[in-house]
């Protein structure tokens, strides 16, 4: 049985091979889709798009596939769920892609997939259709050649994640009893490097705000008040500068107390990176110098230690050539990304009291929540864990190695606290992707393996008792 079963999965192998051709043209085709999700002129593509993922469940045979409209931008659901005493897998991505802004830094348009060097150019190439997609192709190769899964799998696939919408975040806290399964599969995450598999055990949380100042009830001429009237704008900058100083120490009481320490394990696995951070750190961003806690490691600052950034100011003149005027009213973009114990709950008081602390005179200010999502870090010794582990040092012949993330999926601890099932962060992206940026791509190899890959998973999975 055990032997019939691998045969069986070598023909799935050979066949994802055969067919790579044909999975890249669909690909392509899904990448066409312009389903940018932060922007309303975007909204029939956001249909088009889920429905192409209906689509493709569809002929991979899965069952139930349905839309899920349970806030602006619908869900994707389907499950296959007939391999009985096998666990239960549910697979999460997202549909939706971020903006292209500036879009005449592309070398080719976001949304005609270019394929150079072995790399396939445009918006959510890797972040996350490319992995999302990969990973649907996975499930469709097996059925296509034995007719049925290992084990059983769900599908939940949102678009909204890039502007942190709250569509399943809601699902999840009212519906979590009609999705039981015993492990989540999130492919949207990166490796340390090409050919170096990782899983991700732990990512950051974070809150979003709008600081709004405010102090003359209109414009004012700047030769006429100014050094008697408030600024609002100066007031802002004079509150960044103290909340976070150039020695990257944020300054807010009571936010450091919060958070999980991190563990000997972890600074274990640190010390194995083949690559050093400051070498990659370079070559990725063209930057030398790395401003921010020195008293930290790179990998620290940059995934397990909270941050402060400042992503756009809004206030006063902003055009060509000079305007003497000091604005009545200024705002700007502030995030912090949080490591675990730091909330967005338990951070926006800390937040907002600084803030008031630190207003000069004259001007009120106000924190205006955005939005918000937890971090979270996995216990990596569980067999699902293990599994992937396994399957991603089988498909790569390489070791796998574990990584802490900077950036943010909300929806993992959702799902962790609702299904109390492990995580699995089994990512295929590579750190250089320019995810968010101008150029976002995909590595080709890259596509196929985390087709390969997936099927390792389910496999490897099937022989584990639910
Ligand atoms: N896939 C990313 C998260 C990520 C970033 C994983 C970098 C690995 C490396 C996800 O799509 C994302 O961009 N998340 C946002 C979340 C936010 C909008 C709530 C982020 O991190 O900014
Ligand atoms: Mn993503
Ligand atoms: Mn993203």
């Amino acid at each position: 049985m055990k032997q019939q079963q691998s045969t069986d999965m070598a023909s799935v192998h050979s066949y994802i091979d055969q067919h790579k051709t044909q999975s890249m043209e669909t690909l392509i085709e899904f990448l066409r889709i312009p389903s940018i999700s932060s922007l309303q002129e975007h909204a029939a593509d956001m249909a088009r798009a889920a429905d192409f993922v209906v689509q493709q469940l569809r002929e991979s045979q899965m069952e139930h596939v349905k839309l899920i409209h349970n806030g602006t931008i619908p869900m994707v659901y389907a499950d296959w769920l007939h391999a009985p005493g096998k666990p239960t897998i549910l697979l999460y991505g997202h549909y939706d892609v971020q903006p292209v802004d500036p879009i005449e830094e592309w070398t080719t348009p976001p949304f005609e997939p270019t394929e150079r060097d072995n790399k396939l150019y445009a918006r959510g190439a890797t972040d996350d259709k490319g992995q999302l997609f990969a990973m649907m192709e996975a499930v469709k190769s097996i059925m296509d050649i034995q007719g049925s899964l290992p084990v059983n799998v769900r599908f939940l696939i949102e678009g909204e994640e890039e502007f942190g919408g709250v569509a399943i975040e809601k699902y999840v806290k009212e519906h979590h009893d009609e999705i039981p399964c015993d492990a989540v599969l999130i492919a949207d995450t990166h490796m340390l490097g090409m050919g170096m598999p990782s899983i991700v055990y732990g990512v950051r949380g974070i809150l979003y705000t709008e600081i709004v100042a405010r102090g003359a009830d209109h414009d004012l001429h700047s030769g006429t008040y100014g050094g008697v009237a408030p600024n609002p704008l100066h007031s802002l900058a004079l509150i960044l500068a103290n909340l976070k100083g150039a020695d990257g120490q944020i300054s807010i009481p009571g936010l450091e107390e919060l958070a999980y320490p991190v563990t000997k394990e972890e600074r274990g696995w640190w010390k194995r990176y083949p690559v050093s951070d400051e070498q990659r750190l370079r070559y990725e961003t063209g930057i030398s110098v790395f401003p921010g806690e020195q008293k930290y490691s790179l990998t620290e600052r940059m995934t397990a230690r909270a941050t402060l950034e400042v992503h756009g100011f809004i206030g006063g003149f902003q055009q060509e050539g000079a305007k003497t005027v000091i604005p009545a009213e200024a705002r700007v973009k502030v995030s912090l990304r949080l490591v675990p114990g730091q909330t967005p709950e338990n951070v926006l008081p800390l937040l907002e009291k600084r803030v008031q602390e630190l207003t000069p005179a004259g001007v009120s200010v106000e924190v205006r929540y955005l939005h918000g999502g937890l971090g979270m870090v996995v216990d990596v010794h569980n067999p699902f864990i293990e599994a992937a582990s396994k399957a991603l040092s089988d498909e790569y012949q390489h070791e796998t190695y574990y990584l802490r993330e900077g950036g943010s999926i909300p929806i993992a601890a959702l799902f962790s606290s609702y299904l109390h099932v492990p995580i699995v962060f089994a990512g295929y992206g590579l750190p250089d992707e320019r995810l968010h940026a101008p150029d976002e791509h995909f590595n080709i190899p890259n596509f196929y393996h985390a087709i390969h890959g997936t099927v390792r998973y389910l496999e490897n999975v099937a022989s584990l008792s639910k």
